[in-house]
Parts: C-alpha cells; sequence; structure tokens
C-alpha cells in the first residue's frame, strides 16, 4: 500500500514530484485552503489567481495542474477542489477532505511522493487527509500485465502541516493507516475473480492473517458444518465443486467490558443457483463476499488498533452455483437453529447462509450482533447505488449505526422491518419460506434474518448491495469495483464499543 508520512518541513520546501494544495469557492472566485500558504509565496501570493485564470472554481471534484514555480521544490502543483469554504472559524468537513485527497492520490498515479498540503491543523484534518489519499490511492493490479499501461498507485502520501511528535496527529495517523489498508484488504478480495477466490480459499486467507496479527481463528469445513447442522450453509453451498465454510475470527482484549459480533455474507459468487440468475445480472456476482470482506478487514482493523472490545468475526462462506448436487427450489432445509426453510428461490440464498452464522453467533451471547451482506436487489432499488440500509430489533441502535456510518464517510439511511410482512414469507410446508412478496423485498430479507437472532440480543443488519461495489467511473476516494463499504462504518462501531459509549 501507499506509505504514509507526516512531515514538518513546509509544502514549498518537501521533496517530492508534486504538492496538492486546497482550493475553495468563494463568492469572487477560488480561494486557497489553509496549507497552501508557502506554496501561495512561491507565486507571489498570486495561486489563486493563476487558478482563476485557468477555469478553476473550487468545485469538488475539480483538478488543475500546473508547472511548480521557483521556491518549491516539487516539480508540479495539484489544485484540487474542496468545494464551498466553512464558515469563518469552522473546521473542513472530514469528508470533503477525504474526498479531495482521495481525488489529488488517484490523479498523481505513477509518482513516487506527494506532499499533501490540505488543512492540517487538527488531528481530525489529519486522519481525514490521510485516509482519503489512502484510500483514492487504491488501484487492483494483480491481473494487469506490467505492459498494459496502467500506472503503478501514488508510492508516498506526505501530509505536511500535521505534527509528527504530536501525540493525537500520530494516532490520527496509525488509524487512518490501518482503517485504509484494511479497507484496501476488503477491495483485494472482492475484486480477485471467484475463479481464484473460492470458499476454501478465503477461508485459508483468513487463518494466514489470523496467525500475522495474533488473533483466533476457526474453520468449519463442509464435514463440521454437516455434522453440526448448519443447514443453511451446506443447502447453499452443495450445488458447487467447491465446499462452504464457516469462519470465526476473534480479536479480544483482556480489559473489554463488550463483545461485538460482525457477520458477513460470504458468497464468493452468486450464479443463483438453480433459480439462475439471466445474463446481465451475474456479471459483477463476485461481489457477493463484500459483507465477509468487511467483517475480516473489521476485525483485523480492531487488533491494529488494539482497541479495548472484543470483536468477533463471522464468516458465512459458500459459493451459490446450479451444480447435480445443488439444492432445488421447493427443497426444505433444517438450520442451525433447528428452525426449517423452504427455498423457494435458489438466488435468496444469503439470508441462508447468515442465518446459521447469526443462530451460531448468537450462542455466545455478545452485546450486539451487526450483519453486513449484499442482501438484496431490492436494496438497490430502494437506496441508489452510493449507501446502504439499516434495519434492526432496537430503533436506538440503528440511529447509533447510522450516526457512526455517518461520521465514518459512509452514507447509509435507516429502514424498517415492518411486521405486517412477517406472514409474507410463511411457508405451507416448512416453518418459513426464503421469500416473500417482492415488494419491501429487502426489508423481508431483514425480517427473515430477525428470526434467526438469539432472544433479546441487539442487532443490526445493514444491506450493502448497493455501495459494495461501484460499476462507474472512480469519483472522490471511491474506486472501481470493490469499495470495501462498511468497513468504517463497523471499525467506528468497535471504538465506541471500547469507549463504552455504544451499549
Ligand atoms: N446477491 C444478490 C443481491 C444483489 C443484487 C447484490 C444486486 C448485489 C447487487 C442476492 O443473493 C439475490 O439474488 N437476491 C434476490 C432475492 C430474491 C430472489 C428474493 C434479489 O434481490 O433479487
Ligand atoms: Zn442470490
Ligand atoms: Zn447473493
Amino acid at each position: 500500500m501507499t506509505a504514509l508520512t507526516l512531515s514538518t518541513s513546509s509544502a514549498a520546501a518537501l521533496r517530492a514530484d508534486a504538492v496538492v494544495v486546497g482550493v475553495t469557492k468563494g463568492a469572487k472566485g477560488p480561494r486557497l485552503a489553509p496549507g497552501a500558504e508557502t506554496v501561495d509565496a512561491a507565486f507571489d501570493g498570486g495561486l489563486a489567481g493563476v487558478l482563476e485564470t485557468l477555469g478553476a472554481s473550487g468545485a469538488e471534484g475539480e483538478t488543475t495542474k500546473l508547472p511548480a514555480p521557483a521556491g518549491v521544490k516539487a516539480a508540479v502543483v495539484l489544485a484540487v477542489g474542496l468545494g464551498e469554504a466553512p464558515e469563518d472559524g469552522d473546521a473542513f468537513d472530514p469528508e470533503a477532505l477525504r474526498k479531495a485527497a482521495g481525488v489529488a492520490a488517484r490523479t498523481l498515479a505513477g509518482a513516487k511522493k506527494a506532499a499533501f498540503a490540505l488543512p492540517a491543523g487538527a488531528p481530525e484534518d489529519v486522519e481525514a487527509v490521510a485516509t482519503g489519499a489512502l484510500l483514492g490511492a487504491y488501484a487492483f493490479t494483480a491481473y494487469q500485465s506490467q505492459n498494459s499501461g496502467g500506472k503503478a498507485p501514488l508510492g508516498e502520501v506526505a501530509v505536511v502541516g500535521a505534527k509528527p511528535r504530536d501525540k493525537a496527529h500520530k494516532a490520527a495517523a496509525e488509524r487512518a493507516t490501518a482503517v485504509a489498508a484494511e479497507v484496501n484488504r476488503a477491495r483485494d478480495l472482492i475484486n480477485t475473480p471467484s475463479n481464484d477466490l473460492n470458499p476454501t480459499v478465503f477461508a485459508t486467507t483468513v487463518q494466514a492473517a489470523a496467525k500475522e496479527f495474533g488473533l483466533k481463528v476457526e474453520v468449519l469445513d463442509e464435514k463440521a458444518l454437516a455434522k453440526g447442522g448448519y443447514g443453511g450453509l451446506i443447502g447453499v453451498g452443495r450445488g458447487s465443486a467447491t465446499p462452504p465454510r464457516l469462519v470465526r475470527l476473534a480479536y479480544t482484549h483482556p480489559k473489554a467490558t463488550r463483545t461485538l459480533a460482525f457477520v458477513g455474507k460470504g458468497i464468493t459468487y452468486d450464479s443463483g443457483g438453480i433459480s439462475l440468475k439471466p445474463a446481465g445480472h451475474n456479471e459483477t456476482m463476485k461481489c457477493d463476499m463484500s459483507g465477509a470482506a468487511a467483517v475480516f478487514g473489521a476485525v483485523v482493523a480492531s487488533a491494529k488498533l488494539g482497541l479495548k472490545v472484543n470483536v468477533t468475526g463471522w464468516l458465512a462462506l459458500a459459493e451459490n452455483m446450479p451444480g447435480g448436487n445443488a439444492t432445488r427450489p421447493g427443497d426444505v432445509l433444517r438450520m442451525y437453529s433447528g428452525k426449517t426453510v423452504e427455498v423457494l428461490n435458489t438466488d435468496a440464498e444469503g439470508r441462508l447462509v447468515l442465518a446459521d452464522a447469526l443462530a451460531r453467533a448468537s450462542e455466545e451471547s455478545p452485546d450486539a450482533i451487526v450483519d453486513v451482506a449484499t442482501l438484496t436487489g431490492a436494496m438497490v432499488l430502494a437506496l441508489g447505488e452510493g449507501r446502504f440500509g439499516i434495519m434492526s430489533n432496537d430503533d436506538e441502535f440503528r440511529t447509533k449505526v447510522h450516526t457512526t456510518a455517518l461520521a465514518a464517510g459512509e452514507d447509509s439511511w435507516p429502514m424498517p422491518l415492518p411486521q405486517q410482512l412477517r406472514k409474507t414469507f410463511d411457508s405451507p410446508t416448512a416453518d418459513i419460506a426464503n421469500m416473500g412478496v417482492r415488494m419491501g423485498g429487502g426489508l423481508i430479507a431483514g425480517l427473515f434474518l430477525r428470526e434467526f437472532v438469539g432472544e433479546g440480543i441487539t442487532w443490526a443488519h445493514l444491506d450493502i448491495a448497493g455501495p459494495a461495489f461501484h460499476e462507474g467511473a472512480p469519483f472522490g476516494y471511491t474506486p472501481k469495483g470493490g469499495t470495501g463499504s462498511a468497513v468504517r462504518t463497523l471499525v467506528g462501531l468497535a471504538r465506541q464499543a471500547a469507549d463504552g459509549t455504544l451499549l
């Protein structure tokens, strides 16, 4: 990953390929944001004017590159738009800083080192600039030949104006590094094609990370799952040549007073199964393990940050394929909880693997369970590509998850679990069916999951089907492909649980 340093040198004096300055949108044209002072001095105070001449306005996402004048060590000045300036005395919106830093880092792909001379007075600014730059620099190049034209990600981000010897600034940089690395780890897993990332490979990858970071890991293979009665995982995985896995990854802190369980949907490929998806709906289904990737990243990040909390990650891994041994529509599965489920549509597989993992996670009586899943197309229709839906059996907890996501820079919205929809997945044959009516499909999936959460356990469900995978052009710090959605929200929840402010 791109390296991060905090530099004491001035923006103008730092030896780098480029120096990044911020521009805001003023009533009378573009204005320089704090951090750009020494660079502006090398322009004799005329940088904002030069930018205006070049057509810059300071709008969000805008970039302007110009050759650096004498007095600036870097070869290039990159001005990046921050949008409207905050009111006098107010801090910059951290999301505006993250986005601008992300755009700059992506624009500078191919360069070795860039000085980021954006606002960096408060530790929050440092964290935002560093996070945005490290996330924006991300590129997935594992499958591209060296000569196919792709540029290497920016090598080093030097945040100028930050104080490397200041405890709060250092901690902010460490948080940014750990969290961005784990978001990028999730992105790599999501982007890895399903022929190279099946449930077994995923489980082995988690085991290797557990060893590296001193975490406890247990993997249930197909034999253990069958013996344990995990009918959901077995039922979904049985049509595939690569068998399912349930992974338990645990980070514990000796002084922890709270335990969180994170549960992730890990369908390494969702063909739909016998209820096969048509062409046009299956090209991006390698992303159907994004929930498990987010949970994995969040547990590792909690460990890297040494949070005073226990975090257990449950990864429900299976490949949903229509093989000769596959579950048929109409089959009945006996789930880990003992409930029976009639599978009316094998494409509603996520809720089946999650049901087992939720029931198993509940046995350990955590203080709260949060599941993350690319669960329904209905949630994408409801909320669009950019945000995940939050459902919960506790309104106050749902609100907390929502505000945590917002603070982390992840767009989301609270969704209801209307009791009148519950009967729509009654089954004439089994205890329940795995689908109900089409309308409100995302909420029905949430209601289904609720059936498998242990009595009295606080639970939230994040349906990330929209934001998990970005097919359009990159923007801000969001790349094409896997986004690492929900990692930052989960880490935010773990941090609050550690502080005693969550539960
Ligand atoms: N993995 C899909 C949901 C999905 C859709 C994720 C689009 C990302 C983007 C899920 O397993 C699925 O197919 N759900 C069905 C449920 C239905 C059959 C009740 C759906 O949403 O259509
Ligand atoms: Zn499906
Ligand atoms: Zn799916």
